[in-house]
């Protein structure tokens, strides 16, 4: 019911408006957003660098409203490709494909991830497209395999969320492909008709698919905070003498960091997620659902914060 509630109020654009403003709510989101600006994003990647985790920028922002949103957009991915090749920080990119204006126009989307392609293969670098709610699920793969894959197979790469029930016939037919998949659970709010309601089925697809990944694909991402995925994983690389080099690990920035460091310590590559920019709210929300008590654990920080 709360991760429902919460959900719901993620996609209140009034409800934003209000609480963009406020700036207990600000600080309230600098725990999983490094900022509103690129300046303030390139220091959290310097930073995770610095702890040999690379990065993978995200602008945040979903559907746009007009044309000249989703170029705007286009224009910030490449500008972010340039800074991170400028600053030569380990880090590449994750765009979301209603940004570059899906829903307004599919060609228009199209030219404009061709853009940002064109930059990123230019400078050998990697655009993770992420996967949003299940309206758009065909739409991006369709996208992404017929409009893109062939002209630029080793820079763009997708999401696949193990709580559809779609996801295996998926995953089995982008490992064909050779297409770099990223491998996670899910953070929207699902019907049943589509996805799996229980979190125990949500796992072991969770598992069966990530074990197909490591098995078979092109440098598949396993990303969760989840221990006993991860343990999973651990494991059976190790039964099947898959090398540390062959995968990545990725986690959300500002989430267990703990277990980031003791992932890279064991000799794992790990990957953090960095959104930054001024539309934080929805992301804040879906981190929110996700675990519930981190609205303590934020408000206790900020509280520690404001007494000292
Ligand atoms: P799960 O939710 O099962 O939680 C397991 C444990 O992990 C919790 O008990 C807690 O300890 C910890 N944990 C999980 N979330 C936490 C949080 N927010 N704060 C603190 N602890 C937390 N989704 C999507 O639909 N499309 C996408 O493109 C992406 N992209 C993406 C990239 C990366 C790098 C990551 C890590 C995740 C995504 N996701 C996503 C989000 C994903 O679908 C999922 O909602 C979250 O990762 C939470 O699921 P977990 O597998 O982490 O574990």
């Amino acid at each position: 019911m709360f991760r429902a509630g919460l959900l719901y109020l993620s996609e209140q654009r009034q409800v934003f408006r209000f609480v963009r403003s406020n700036g207990l709510a600000k600080r309230f989101a600098s725990r999983f957003v490094a900022g509103e600006t690129l300046d303030t994003a390139v220091v959290a990647v310097r930073d995770l660098n610095a702890r040999g985790i690379s990065a993978s920028l995200d602008l945040l922002g979903e559907s746009v409203n007009n044309k000249g949103e989703a170029q705007a957009a286009a224009d910030t991915a490449v500008a972010m490709l340039d800074r991170i090749a400028a600053e030569k920080l380990n880090s590449n990119i994750s765009v979301k494909l209603t940004q570059l204006g899906l829903d307004l126009d599919h060609d228009l989307c199209v030219a404009n991830a061709r853009r940002v392609l064109d930059k990123a293969r230019s400078l050998d670098t990697f655009v993770r497209i992420d996967m949003e709610g299940s309206a758009y699920t065909q739409r991006t793969l369709d996208l992404v395999e017929h409009s893109l894959f062939a002209d630029y197979p080793k820079s763009v790469g997708v999401v696949i969320q193990s709580y559809l029930y779609r996801s295996t016939a998926d995953i089995d037919r982008l490992i064909g492909l050779g297409m770099r998949v990223r491998l996670c659970k899910g953070a929207y709010k699902e019907p049943s008709a589509v996805a799996y309601p229980a979190k125990a089925d949500v796992d072991r697809a969770y598992v069966a698919l990530m074990e197909a990944m490591l098995s078979k694909a092109s440098y598949p991402a396993i990303a969760t905070h989840d221990e006993a995925m991860i343990a999973r994983a651990k494991a059976y690389v190790k039964s099947q003498g898959i090398g540390a080099e062959r995968f990545e690990f990725q986690m959300l920035y500002g989430v267990r960091r703990d277990l980031q460091d003791q992932l890279v310590a064991a000799g794992y590559r790990m990957r953090v997620y960095v959104p930054f920019g001024t539309q934080w709210y929805p992301y804040l929300m879906r981190r929110l659902a996700e675990r519930p008590a981190n609205i303590a654990f934020i408000l206790g920080n900020v509280v520690k914060e404001g007494l000292k």
